[in-house]
């Protein structure tokens, strides 16, 4: 096959499982095992996955249900912890809750939820064998960006939570997500689909690896191929490094 044939051909694969990735049309095909994160450094704490469940909800219960730290407290109906396998080895982290989050108290449940839903489906996992969290515990008004203050203030929740999680692999949607992580000022059109390493966080957090992708809210406000091509591209980066299965073609 001539290489310009094949790379159309490529190509045109690609397109086709990003829209079986977003379009609905996807059949869940079977689990793709998720490794639990034993595979990366053990965790300072050695914890195990019992342990790790109990410690995110000591913290959930004790500090962020009752948090008073910034102004966001005042307005919320629900704090929105994060949830998912307290030992995955994927963790994604959006922004923060939005009216529908702050209603169930449960993190990407409205319409960014539902695309975050089928990217996950579409790397053969479910919901349940990943974490996903937030930048903010609380629903900023109007959904606008947390703010420097309230970033720092929700700070320690979120490193508290990737330091019992240790995860293998962090996807960060966005630039909230991204910059405050990675402690970086580029943008995410820059960042994406690049991996990175986590900083100095916490105890033995750095170097745990990060990859930036655009927040889902994002590709259905521009919901065009090349954003979904994107997007399908680095989860597909993660995928392998993960070594979990490429999804079968149709
Ligand atoms: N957007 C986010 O960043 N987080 C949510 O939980 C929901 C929407």
């Amino acid at each position: 096959m001539s290489d310009e044939r094949e790379k159309l051909l490529r190509a045109a694969n690609q397109l086709i499982e990003t829209e079986q990735m977003l379009g609905g049309e996807m059949v869940p095909r079977g689990q793709n095992p998720l490794p639990q994160s034993e595979s990366q450094p053990p965790p300072a704490s050695g914890m195990s996955r019992e342990e790790k469940a109990a410690a995110l909800e000591k913290m959930d219960v004790n500090e962020v249900r009752p948090c008073t730290r910034c102004g966001l407290c005042r307005g919320r109906m629900n704090t929105v912890f994060g949830e998912g396998d307290p030992n995955a080895a994927l963790m994604f982290i959006g922004e923060a809750p939005g009216a529908e989050e702050d209603r169930q108290g449960r993190p990407f449940v409205g319409r960014a939820g539902e695309l975050l839903t089928k990217m996950i489906i579409a790397m053969g996992l479910a919901r349940q064998d990943v974490y996903i969290g937030n930048i903010l515990k609380c629903r900023p008004p109007g959904n606008r960006s947390p703010s420097p203050e309230e970033t720092a203030a929700c700070w320690d929740y979120l490193v508290g939570q990737i330091s019992i999680i240790r995860p293998d692999v962090i996807v960060t949607m966005g630039n909230p997500a991204t910059q405050s992580l990675l402690d970086t000022k580029t943008g995410i059109t820059r960042m994406r689909g690049n991996w990175q390493s986590l900083p100095l966080l916490g105890d033995g957090l750095a170097g745990i690896a990060v990859m930036p992708t655009f927040h889902p809210a994002f590709v259905l406000r521009q919901y065009t191929p090349d954003n979904r091509q994107k997007v399908w591209s680095d989860l597909q980066a993660v995928m392998a490094k993960l070594g979990l299965q490429p999804p079968r073609k149709k």
